[in-house]
């Protein structure tokens, strides 16, 4: 972009000025993000001041077109009080400054920035990838990562049928979260299961962990064998329902935002709880996080009404959850690995026989770590 382009442009009345259309960017919001030494260290861009070091009365002094050491074109901007200079490269401004009120951007995680989806959109066009490309090449581990970001998951084809693979392929995006279960925990049939997911019965859909705090955002099942008749598996997208709930019952989507729920797990060796909202929205109302597991919940203690309200809600969403068309039925082969994010699909299994052989390890990872990953592959970075 030229020199002369229409943008933000600044007077010298100790008001930032802009032009029409555009918000102006405050002075203390500029002067935070002065990029010059004394304000960040250069080696790592980390900020070296307390935004209270800032005079109280700051004000623009004066303005004027200038060029960074590179030669970009740049505001130079001298501030009120304290005579501190400033150089914003008018790249950075267009990139940064205040938008409209309409826009309001999300941090990647909410249904603002997510693909919705009930089965029969994605029938015929699973996110799926094969294991050896996607080990080797950034282009299509990218691409991956990307739809378990977009659609909540992505199927990995082909995966070695190792014992603690699917360690191996949480470490391609992220660090494996270990919990009690252990580093990865083993989904076949016990003799004396601490949970029901070790059993051969079916599980409807849920969340895992929500008696853990934070819950682990991301969760893979690695398949290894399934021959057994049943067991096959489902997903369900907990933002979709979430937001058909807030279109067909309002209050009880306003209920579900706003109790605390607990959840517990114990064994020999465990007693976790943790106590959060059904449905999680970020300071702007958006639905951000889904906690859903009808075999974990715990004796809620609230008075008569709000426990009235609370279940005629639960209810609600549940039947919504268990609607047949919002679940993408499909079957793990040996070999497939499905990883999902944890606060926003359901996963779900038929109940199976237990003569067969049906064996999936699964792991724990976390989102923060995959958009970490899928950021620097971007960059074009060697990533992990
Ligand atoms: C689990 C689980 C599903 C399956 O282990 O968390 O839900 O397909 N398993 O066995
Ligand atoms: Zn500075
Ligand atoms: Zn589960």
């Amino acid at each position: 972009m030229g020199d002369n382009a229409p943008r933000t442009t600044y007077m010298t009345t100790g008001a930032v000025m802009t032009a029409t259309t555009i918000p102006r960017p405050p002075a203390l919001w500029l002067r935070d993000n002065c990029p010059c030494t004394d304000c960040r260290d250069p080696r790592n861009g980390q900020k070296l001041f307390q935004i209270t070091d800032l005079p109280a009365d700051l004000a623009v002094g004066s303005a004027q077109k200038a060029r960074t050491p590179l030669g970009e074109p740049a505001h130079e901007i001298v501030w009120a009080p304290d005579g501190h200079r400033s150089l914003y490269p008018l790249a950075w401004l267009d990139a940064h400054a205040p938008g409209p009120a309409t826009e309001r951007p999300g941090d990647g995680r909410t249904e603002a920035d997510k693909e919705l989806w009930a089965a029969a959109d994605l029938r015929g066009r699973l996110p799926e990838a094969d294991w050896a490309a996607y080990a080797g090449d950034d282009a299509v581990r990218a691409e991956a990562l990307e739809r378990v970001q977009r659609l909540g998951f992505v199927l990995l084809r082909g995966v070695p049928c190792r014992d603690r693979q699917v360690l191996d392929v949480a470490r391609t995006f992220g660090h494996v979260r270990e919990t009690n279960y252990g580093e990865l925990f083993e989904v076949r049939v016990e003799p004396d299961p601490n949970n029901l997911a070790f059993t051969a019965e079916s599980i409807t859909p849920h969340t895992d962990n929500p008696y853990r705090d934070p819950v682990p955002t991301l969760q893979l099942l690695h398949c290894l064998a399934n021959s057994a008749s049943g067991g096959d598996s489902g997903l369900v997208d907990g933002f979709h329902a979430a937001a058909l709930l807030r279109a067909e019952d309002p209050a009880a989507f306003a209920v579900l935002t706003s109790t605390p729920v607990e959840f517990a797990f114990a064994d020999a060796h465990t007693a976790l709880r943790a106590q959060r909202p059904l449905i999680e929205t970020d300071a702007l109302g958006r639905v951000r996080e889904i906690r859903f597991n009808n075999r974990s919940i715990a004796t809620l203690h609230h008075p008569a009404e709000v426990l009235d309200a609370f279940y005629r809600a639960y209810r609600s969403f549940a039947a919504l959850l268990l609607r047949p068309e919002l679940r993408l039925d499909f079957r793990l082969a040996p070999g497939d690995c499905v990883v999902f994010d944890n606060t926003r699909l359901l996963h779900a299994r038929t109940a199976f026989a237990e003569s067969g052989a049906r064996h999936l390890q699964g792991a724990y990872a976390d989102l923060d770590g995959l958009a970490s990953t899928l950021a620097v592959l971007r960059r074009g970075g060697g990533a992990r």
